[in-house]
């Protein structure tokens, strides 16, 4: 994919970042979710009292996606936290992506307000995936 798209898919997350409903950790994170025809769907996390409850920003935009029939994807960019430590995807959202994002599909992770993105892969982050194919 080209540098130019992962930058306007950051600028998304970081768009839906500013919707992060996070009283109580206050760690706001944002997701850009690129389908294969080009749609772009985004997410934060919503805190809940219960905090249990709390639906990362990853899952947010994915859930989107696939409750709209999408079920193909081709990128995903990922905001929250500093340049020095930026926010990386939860293992709950890894397994849910990987139920419909190939190993190879690039993920960027950047800070939340500003700073590089570092790009890696899904399987990078999960690899040996436990996926439909394993059924
Ligand atoms: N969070 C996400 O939205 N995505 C991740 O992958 C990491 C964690 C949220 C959940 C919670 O609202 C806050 O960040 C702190 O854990």
């Amino acid at each position: 994919m080209k540098s130019h798209d992962m930058e306007r898919l950051v600028a998304a997350a970081r768009n839906a970042a500013e919707n992060s409903y996070s009283p109580y950790s206050r760690y706001a994170v944002g997701a850009a979710l690129l389908d294969a025809d080009g749609g772009v769907w985004t997410g934060c996390n919503v805190e809940n009292a219960s905090y249990g409850l709390t639906m990362c920003a990853e899952r947010t935009a994915l859930f989107k996606a696939a409750s709209e029939g999408r079920r193909s994807f081709r990128a995903i960019a990922i905001v929250g936290g500093t340049a020095d430590a930026p926010a990386v995807p939860c293992g709950a959202c890894r397994q849910t992506l990987a139920e419909f994002c190939a190993p190879d599909m690039p993920v960027a992770v950047a800070p939340l307000r500003e700073g590089e993105a570092t790009l890696r892969t899904l399987g990078d982050y999960l690899p040996h995936a436990f996926t439909p194919a394993s059924l």
